[in-house]
């Protein structure tokens, strides 16, 4: 249990979606909360998938609970999915929060937000780590982007073991080995990682993004910028997010990418709108136009797919083209996607944790766009017209301090 009775404890639950192998905090966090006079509680065996004993938490001064109800006697919940993010195993631990509590997660709020409104009626404090702006001070607690750079790599380290030839040239005294042809859609985060991995294993990489702004990086990175007939000046929004474009816009990317991507091995898509299904830039010819053996990962598969023949969470083959529907990558790879999702979480609760109380300052625009559920009420704007309700009037200049530390009934449970 914690040294100091009057601290603020956290409590980190092991992960209960199916398949997912991270955990939220990671043995060396626990040491950088103990620093800030934050005790941790946490589930026996939640690290272990990701290859962090029970042991290694307690060597840095966490305290492990034998059960699940015991770690969400804290103040502070720490997840890596909750609410909309676990929407059917998550559902569970509603009867184990209470009200003022706190809950810090990936929540998938703008593609469920009717879960967001049950966290609400628990009067639960909660925020979504998926909504932290894109912007320089916030980089650190960035989840879509580490986890986004984590499924990068994987998504290519997918094709390699699933298409039938090599990626680099090689020249041998069997023959020289033409270098594989690899074609990424959507530049962002993933999609440069993706870029990355493919060049160091030898592929020849060409990319394609709506925003302009990324032809630049994509060339950086040793990999050439297809150029397609489009009309992109408006497709970035403000947050430096691509905006959903017209059907007619999509139509014709369709019938452009086709030719590209049939003169390519594998294709790696990433292409997202926040909070909308993935634009579908693949048909079922432009695939059939690739040769017999070649490969797609399709990372948007989550959000629908951006082809049109993929099947979310499965692998299929279809006119000889294997096209994998991954979910859930960051899981595949789940101690280091720890060790960054808990940099990430950890530097958020520093950030929200002011002399030892949590301190909900609206002025503070990480701390306002993230926090979704306070006072039984949802009070995001974007969710509350996701859910039709009234938007609530801007509160900036209002601070509250909130979930006195409540460790004395956690170390007498
Ligand atoms: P994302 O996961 O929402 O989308 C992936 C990529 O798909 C984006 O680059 C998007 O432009 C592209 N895309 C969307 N529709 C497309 C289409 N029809 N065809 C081809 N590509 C399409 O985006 P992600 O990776 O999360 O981030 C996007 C951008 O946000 C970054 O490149 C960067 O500019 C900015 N960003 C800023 C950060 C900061 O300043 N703290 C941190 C991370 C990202």
């Amino acid at each position: 249990m914690a040294d100091d009775e009057t601290q603020l404890i956290v409590g980190v639950p092991k992960e209960s979606f199916p398949g997912e192998r991270r955990v939220a905090i990671v043995p060396a966090t626990v040491a950088a909360l103990k620093r800030a006079g934050i005790g941790v509680l946490v589930e026996s065996r939640a690290g272990e998938s990701a290859g962090f004993p029970d042991q290694q938490y307690t060597d840095k001064g966490a305290t492990i609970v034998a059960s699940r109800a015991e770690a969400f006697a804290a103040d502070i919940i720490l997840q890596v999915r909750a609410a909309g993010a676990n929407p059917d195993c998550g559902r569970e631990d509603l009867a184990l929060m209470r009200s003022g509590q706190v809950v810090i997660a990936t929540c998938d709020p703008l593609s469920e937000p009717n879960s967001i409104a049950e966290v609400a009626e628990k009067h639960v404090t909660c925020f979504s780590l998926e909504m932290v702006p894109r912007i320089t001070r916030a980089q650190s607690m960035d989840v879509l982007s580490s986890m986004a750079t984590v499924a990068g790599y994987r998504a290519v380290l997918l094709a390699a073991t699933t298409l039938p030839r090599m990626f680099p040239m090689m020249m041998t005294a069997a023959g020289t080995l033409a270098p594989a042809k690899a074609l990424i859609i959507g530049a962002g985060v993933a999609g440069l990682q993706a870029i990355a991995t493919a060049r160091r294993l030898g592929a020849v990489v060409s990319s394609y993004d709506v925003r302009p702004a990324v032809k630049e990086q994509v060339e950086s990175l040793g990999a050439k910028f297809v150029e397609l007939d489009l009309e992109t000046e408006k497709s970035e929004s403000s947050g430096g997010y691509a905006k959903a474009m017209d059907e007619d816009f999509y139509r014709r990317q369709q019938e452009l990418m086709g030719r590209v991507v049939g003169e390519s091995d594998f294709v790696i898509t990433t292409a997202a709108i926040p909070g909308k299904k993935a634009p579908e830039l693949i048909t079922a010819d432009a695939v059939r136009r690739m040769a017999p053996g070649s490969v797609i990962v399709d990372l948007a598969a989550e959000r629908g797919g951006n082809c049109a023949l993929t099947k979310p969470g499965e692998t299929v083959v279809e006119h000889g083209v294997t096209i994998l529907g991954p979910l859930n990558l960051p899981a595949d790879i789940p101690y280091h996607a720890s060790e960054m999702f808990a940099k990430n979480i950890s530097t958020f609760l520093l950030l929200l944790v002011q002399d030892g109380q949590v301190a909900i300052n609206l002025e503070d625009e990480i701390i306002k766009d993230t926090l979704l559920t306070h006072g039984g009420e949802v009070v995001n704007n974007r969710i509350r017209e996701l859910l039709e309700l009234e938007p609530i009037v801007d509160r900036s200049n209002e601070s509250t301090e909130i979930a006195e530390p409540v460790s004395e009934s956690v170390s007498e449970d």
